[in-house]
């Protein structure tokens, strides 16, 4: 019998749960399998901590939000192990062969396909990868899981602050996650009618939204929303960035650090958000307030259209592992999936393109993206 490894890394999203289902419940039932889960990603999969999956233990998963398997950020290659970095591709190996895996299933987003790349490349083993990530900015897919939910929960969020803003007359700011890419703010902005969407494709123009907001006053309209992206850049910052003055970095968590323990952790960077308002209120003398969506977006139920998405491409995955086809990504297109070469997604990143309808189409309703020319 074949034997598959599955383990979860990187920032969770709804869905894992159901593509872990998907996964394991066909590689099981249909393809008589043995899974075997890795608690907190590459981490445990280092540590040799892992779970027998089996039909009962992977039932009830499908709208169960988090990762029964657990995750963390760490990297096989870089994991932080008493106060330093070290490389532990070797021991991840040793585990993959004492386990006698044939492939290892890895579920994450653009970190994840690299180190999944990464383990495949330096320690010679089968890997196979399923796009997730709120961001949506994993190369090769038309979209991953978790997006659509995040996206549905930062609208809800949108429309909730249209009412009490229009009650204060206020502009009220909301700061959306999604990385560098602008993918969840631009989509949950257009539905939830943000008046204003700034994103880290386009550089914004303070001048430039204050402008927008206080030409909305002159015509009447006494609220409006700004949908920032926690990425989002002002033009000047963008410049710094490309002239190579600052470095582009995740941006709201910093590196790994170590406390006086040797205990590993990310701090999380001051908000953009928060300075934007501050701005804005200056500049326009209006009221201004700031709401952080934070992990909301990433926690409870996956929608349906998330639901779906993890169980196509975990049943596909399954499909692929029993025919012997590694060292893919399945990759969602239109409305089913289908295999591309892990090798061309991993490093890569999917921002959204300047030319794409979504862009278009806020213009055209009058919204602003922090740009002029735009
Ligand atoms: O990649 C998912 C994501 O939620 C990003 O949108 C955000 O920048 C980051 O993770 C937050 O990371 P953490 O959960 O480590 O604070």
């Amino acid at each position: 019998t074949r034997c598959i490894g599955i383990l979860t890394s990187g920032g969770d999203c709804p869905g894992l749960n159901a593509a872990i289902r998907g996964v394991a419940k066909a590689a099981i039932n249909r393809y008589g399998m043995k899974v075997i889960g890795f608690q907190d990603g590459f981490r445990g999969l280092v540590e040799n901590r892992s779970i027998i999956l089996d039909d009962r233990n992977v039932s009830g998963l499908l709208t169960m939000g988090g990762t029964i398997l657990g995750t963390s950020r760490d990297k096989p290659h870089k994991m932080p192990i008493g106060g330093k970095k070290q490389d532990m591709t070797a021991a991840a190996v040793e585990n993959i062969k004492r386990h006698q895996i044939d492939c290892l299933v890895c579920l994450g987003g653009g970190g994840t396909q690299k180190n999944a790349y990464h383990l495949h490349k330096k320690g010679g083993i089968n890997v196979l990868t399923l796009p997730k990530t709120i961001d949506n900015d994993v190369a090769r897919t038309d979209t991953t899981f978790g997006f659509d939910t995040a996206m549905s929960i930062a609208t809800e969020a949108i429309d909730r602050l249209h009412t009490t803003a229009t009650s204060h007359h206020r502009i009220i700011v909301c700061e959306i996650m999604g990385n560098n890419a602008g993918w969840l703010a631009l989509g949950s902005g257009i539905a939830g009618g943000a008046d204003v969407i700034l994103i880290p494709e386009i550089p914004y123009n303070l001048h430039a939204v204050a402008e927008h907001l206080m030409e909305r006053r002159r015509t009447g309209k006494r609220f409006s929303i700004i949908a920032i992206a926690e990425g989002a850049k002002s033009v000047e910052e963008a410049q710094a960035i490309a002239e190579g003055k600052t470095r582009k970095t995740s941006p709201r968590r910093e590196e790994v650090k170590f406390d006086e323990h040797g205990f590993a952790y990310h701090p999380v960077k001051e908000p953009k958000a928060s300075q934007l308002t501050r701005q804005i209120q200056e500049l326009t003398g209006i009221e201004a307030r700031v709401t952080f969506l934070g992990h909301v977006q990433r926690g409870g139920i996956p929608s349906p259209t998330d639901r779906l998405y993890s169980t196509l491409l975990g049943t596909k995955a399954a499909e692929l592992l029993a025919r012997g086809e590694y060292n893919v990504m399945v990759a969602i297109k239109g409305r089913s999936c289908q295999a591309v070469p892990l090798k061309s997604v991993a490093g890569k990143k999917k921002l959204v393109p300047l030319d794409h309808p979504w862009i278009q189409s806020a213009m055209l309703v009058g919204t602003c993206l922090g740009d002029r020319s735009i």
